[in-house]
């Protein structure tokens, strides 16, 4: 598994924001929606492309396009519907499939409830969105969702991440698929009740010698 934390001034600017009890849903929205985009532009880095031919004004040239198939994006519902306007505005072609999880606040184990993927995902790019990997149960699931499916390139996009999470994934995966995940800050740590305690934006670089910027 790859981590990749997006450490840029701008980015821990709007976290900040976002984090702030007096921030309006409104503005909330907003900031999630230019997170997103922000990040977006960092986990599409490696999205499929061929060549093709473009005719210009003036002659035909080479250019780029994102190859078939198209990139799946599939956000975790509830929280990750908040990001797909985000991502599609980068991936306009992107197909969306959508599951529904919901944590189970006593067990922290995550319960599916939707599930919505095309049963064949042999050979296509996958991008998971949920704002909070906690404990990770969620984004486990979903990883082995797609993997089941014939995934094997998977980036997962979230806003706030505990090292207990990312180490969750990386167990639970091992190297069985291709998966990065792609977040705005990573936390300091999970409280008793499994949830993310605001702390240090470079915790990541300290935990984690893979870290690229
Ligand atoms: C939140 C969040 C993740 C999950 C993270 O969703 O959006 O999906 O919890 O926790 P985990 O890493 O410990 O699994 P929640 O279950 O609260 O559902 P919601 O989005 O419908 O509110
Ligand atoms: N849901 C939240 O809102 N925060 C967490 O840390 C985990 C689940």
């Amino acid at each position: 598994m790859q981590l990749h934390v997006a450490d840029h001034p701008l980015i821990r600017h709007k976290v900040t924001v976002l984090r702030d009890k007096e921030t309006k849903s409104p503005t909330f929205r907003l900031l999630v929606d230019e997170l997103v985009t922000l990040l977006a532009y960092e986990a599409t880095r490696q999205v499929r492309v061929e060549e093709c031919e473009v005719e210009t004004p003036l002659t035909v040239t080479t250019g780029t396009k994102i190859a078939d198939p198209a990139p799946l994006i599939v956000p975790i519902l509830r929280a990750g519907l908040g990001m797909l306007d985000g991502m599609t505005r980068l991936i306009p072609s992107a197909e969306v499939g959508f599951l529904g999880l919901k944590r189970d606040e006593e067990t922290l184990e995550a319960i599916t409830y939707a599930n919505r993927l095309p049963d064949d995902l042999t050979g296509r790019q996958v991008f998971l969105i949920d704002p909070m990997l906690a404990t990770g149960g969620s984004l486990v699931m979903a990883i082995e969702y797609v993997l089941q499916r014939g995934a094997t390139d998977v980036t997962c996009v979230c806003l706030l991440a505990a090292p207990e999470g990312i180490d969750h994934v990386r167990e639970a995966i091992g190297d069985r698929a291709d998966v990065s995940v792609v977040v705005a800050q990573v936390d300091e740590k999970l409280n008793e009740v499994g949830y993310i305690v605001p702390g240090l934006g470079d915790a990541g670089d300290r935990l984690y010698g893979i870290v690229d910027h």
